[in-house]
Formats: structure tokens, sequence, C-alpha cells
């Protein structure tokens, strides 16, 4: 099967992106299953019902979240109904939602979780090495994909050498920075530090310019307004796996600018 993981959609350019090019992109690459981060499509913050069936409509069979999760309060209105929508895991206390979902594809279970990193993050989230211990020995699946929602490389990098071998695709998202070090670790996990982001590629990660390099220089605060002019990007990662042997056969990064 072919699985292709998408990066952070942020805002009007990201669901552009996925409007005008996600078909062109499954049919090409002859996609089974997606994941794809949705936790900044609404307006560069939290996701709304509307944005889920947006993406539910084209096609996605996962959508991921991460330390926006809450950040749009629609999200209390249908997170417990949304059976395809995974918050991270790691959430310390009786949260809303679900950490993973168990999905059928053909004769394959498919377990797609998150968890979210805690250096320079959220310091009150659990281990997310432990919690995803936790799961591997409760919810049995023939395959497990992660999206790590995380900051820092180190973590993510650490995370992944943890779990080669138990996880079938480990993929960071959160930066919105596609890193350059997709590869099959010495077990046969695929790993890649961040996806990158799907939206405005003439931003700062997403927002307009003008006012990030106003904060870096006065030091002020500003309201983040998300770009929505000039080019733009989608990013992500296609994985093929035998489904017999569950091992990752080939990959291939998406990195498309229009
Ligand atoms: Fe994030």
């Amino acid at each position: 099967m072919k699985i292709l993981l998408i990066g952070d959609i942020f805002s009007a350019a990201g669901r552009e992106m996925i409007e005008n090019h996600l078909d062109e992109i499954r049919t090409k690459h002859g996609i089974n299953f997606i994941v794809a981060n949705g936790e900044n499509i609404a307006h560069g913050n939290g996701i709304t019902t509307n944005y889920y069936k947006f993406l539910l409509e084209h096609h996605v069979n996962v959508v991921t979240l991460g330390n926006h999760s809450f950040a749009n309060h629609d999200i209390y209105n249908f997170i417990d109904d949304a059976k395809n929508l995974v918050r991270p895991l790691n959430y310390p206390g009786n949260v809303p939602g679900q950490g993973y979902v168990t999905l059928r594809y053909n004769n394959l279970t498919v377990t797609v979780f998150q968890v979210m990193g805690r250096t320079f993050m959220n310091s009150s989230l659990d281990c997310p090495f432990q919690k995803t211990e936790e799961l591997l020995n409760n919810v049995k699946s023939d395959l497990y994909i992660c999206d790590f929602h995380a900051e820092a490389t180190s973590e993510k990098i650490a995370y992944g050498h943890h779990f080669d071998g138990r996880v079938n695709i480990i993929v960071g998202t959160h930066t919105h920075v596609q890193t350059n070090d997709a590869h099959l670790l010495p077990n046969g996990t695929m790993y890649m530090t961040d996806l990158g982001m799907t939206g405005s590629l003439d931003s700062v990660i997403g927002v307009e310019s003008s006012l990030i390099i106003k904060k870096f220089l006065t030091g002020l605060p500003v309201r983040h307004v998300p770009c929505d002019k000039g080019r733009k990007q989608l990013n992500g990662l296609v994985v093929e796996i035998n489904d017999i042997s569950h091992k990752v056969t080939n990959f291939e990064i998406i990195n498309m600018v229009k």
C-alpha cells in the first residue's frame, strides 16, 4: 500500500493547495491512505468541523493535530464524535478526543497515533516515549504510523531510534520546515524529522513576514495574520509498504511549490 503523509496545513493557502493539488498527487502516486496534520487549518490556529469534513472529502483517512488542537473552540463540538481525528496521546489529564485510531485497509489494520514532544513545548505533557510503549503493548495492529509533533530535532531523532523496528513510520510535524533526512532506520522504520508545511512559502512559517520581523526587531507582541499571498507549497512524504511483510519498500518526498 502507498501512504501519503502531509505536513501542517496552514490556513487558506494550505487549504487551497489541498483543494487544487491533492487529487493530482493521489492519482500520480497511486495513494491508498492519507494522514494529514490539520492543527493549523483554521486561520493558522486549530480546526473546525467544516475543515475536518473538508479534509475527509479530499480522501484524508486520518487528521492529526498538535499543540493547537484546542485553539479553536469549535473542536469541543465535534472531537468526541470524530472517528478519524487524532490529538496528542500524551496529554496528562482527561482530555476530549482520542490519541490514536485503528482503521482497516484491505486485510491490514493500521493504527495512526500522535505524540507531542516536550522540549521547548508544553512541559506538563506525559512522556511521549512511555505513552508510546503503552500503546504498542495494548493496541495490536499490523502497521503503526506516528506523527511526532515536536520542536527539537534531537527529541524526534531519539524517538525514532528508540522505536525503530516497532513503529513502521515516524514522521515529525510542527516546525513547518521540511527536513532533508527522510531515510530508513537500521531496523526498517521510515523516519523523517519534519514533513514541512502546506501553505504559504513567502511567509514566516505561514504568517505574514512583516509581522514576525517586527516582533524580532522590537520585542513587542504582534497578532499573527496568515499570509495568503505569493507562492504556496505542499509538503509531505509518500511511503510504500509491502502488504505482506509490512516492510517499507520505497519512499518519495513531496515538495510542491506553486
Ligand atoms: Fe504545532
